[in-house]
């Protein structure tokens, strides 16, 4: 990453705790490192980062975040190769989005130069916690919440920008058949979906839980106006095989910009694979398995590269997909994971070294 040379404030853990977790069984996000990056904003401006033990915070219970939930996240990963070198994919897209996300919430941009070095440092620090081998990565979490004190419902004037991380596993969700909602939406337009802000999340969770009693492991979100158009696929963007042309949705006011749905978008380019950017209709869907045309479905994001989906839920219908061989899916995982973890030349300067 690029290097600014900030005075960043450097305190060291004491005692690593990394020989108590086992590297084997991690659960997603369950263990953390043994440092945090933090910085706090105050009279308009963002203080040096600290590089520190992973600690809890001391905030007041009317800090802004715990009632309007002025809040903000991203979430990335860095890999490490069979020499030992760290990598980070992409990770200027995540700082811009973190950004976007913060103006839409009324929260202050944070600095490049203070996110590289803060980040840099944090990596060099814990970079034991990061293993390699196929599947394994630090996925970094860096956020942004409301401190002030005062339950006025007004953007506050004082936050913290932190940075966390926690060592995870391949992700595999098993088999994923999906619901496409036909009742609850997401985001709408004109709403808070293209941002990475908590409340999007803890708003899906009810219909989520809802659809896993059906038997579903996530929702397709439909628009919000109609529930006709497709959107994302839980927490992915959402990409449709049918024949051999690919379909994704264009992004909008209610989709998140995923870094990995451009990566693909970019890979399918290069490849000469058909796609389409465009709308798409669960009805064309419907009509593409009973056509027998629909070929793949799968989600793309940070946390799996690609997730391919069995089958789906509709007004109470349920579509099987059959197996097929030559997925497009199976092609962008091997394309991206090789890019990511150095075993591959990178054409489009994705891979960066973390310091
Ligand atoms: C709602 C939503 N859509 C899409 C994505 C995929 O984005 P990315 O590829 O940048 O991880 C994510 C995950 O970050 C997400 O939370």
């Amino acid at each position: 990453m690029k290097s600014f040379g900030t005075p960043l404030k450097v305190e060291k853990a004491t005692q690593s705790k990394i020989e108590h977790v086992d590297f084997q069984s991690l659960s997603f996000g369950k263990v953390f490192t043994d440092h945090m990056m933090i910085s706090t904003y105050k009279n308009g401006e963002w203080s040096i980062p600290e590089v520190k033990p992973y600690q809890n915070l001391s905030l007041a219970p009317s800090a802004r975040v715990f009632h309007y939930g002025q809040e903000v996240f991203e979430g990335m990963k860095a890999y490490k190769d069979d020499a030992g070198k760290v990598w980070l994919f992409r990770p200027m897209d995540n700082f811009n989005r973190i950004n976007i996300s913060s103006e839409r919430l009324a929260m202050p941009a944070f600095r490049e130069d203070y996110f590289c070095d803060g980040l840099s440092k944090l990596l060099e620090l814990d970079q034991e916690w990061i293993k390699s081998g196929d599947g394994n990565s630090l996925y970094i979490r860096p956020f942004v919440i409301a401190t002030e004190e005062g339950v006025a419902a007004s953007p506050a004037n004082e936050y913290m920008f932190i940075i966390i991380c926690s060592p995870v596993q391949s992700y595999y969700a098993g088999e994923v058949r999906v619901k496409i909602a036909e009742k609850f939406s997401r985001a709408a337009q004109g709403g808070t979906g293209y941002a990475k802000a908590g409340g999007n999340y803890g708003g899906s969770f009810y219909p989520a839980l809802q659809a896993q009693k059906e038997g579903f492991q996530q929702i397709v979100w439909t628009d919000a106006n109609t529930h006709e158009y497709i959107e994302e696929a839980g927490t992915m963007n959402i990409f449709i095989r049918i024949g051999d042309k690919l379909l994704t949705g264009p992004t909008s006011e209610s989709i998140l910009d995923g870094i990995t749905r451009k990566s693909l978008i970019q890979i399918a380019e290069d490849k000469g694979i058909d796609f389409e950017v465009r709308p798409i209709k669960v009805s064309e869907v419907i009509e593409a398995h009973k056509a027998g045309e629909l070929k793949e479905m799968f989600g793309a994001g940070t946390a799996a590269v690609v997730s391919p989906i069995k089958g789906f839920g509709y007004k109470g219908e349920k579509y099987e997909l059959i197996e097929i061989e030559n997925k497009y899916s199976d092609l962008f995982k091997k394309i991206i994971t090789d890019i990511q973890q150095n075993k591959s030349e990178d054409p489009y300067g994705w891979r960066v070294a973390a310091f």
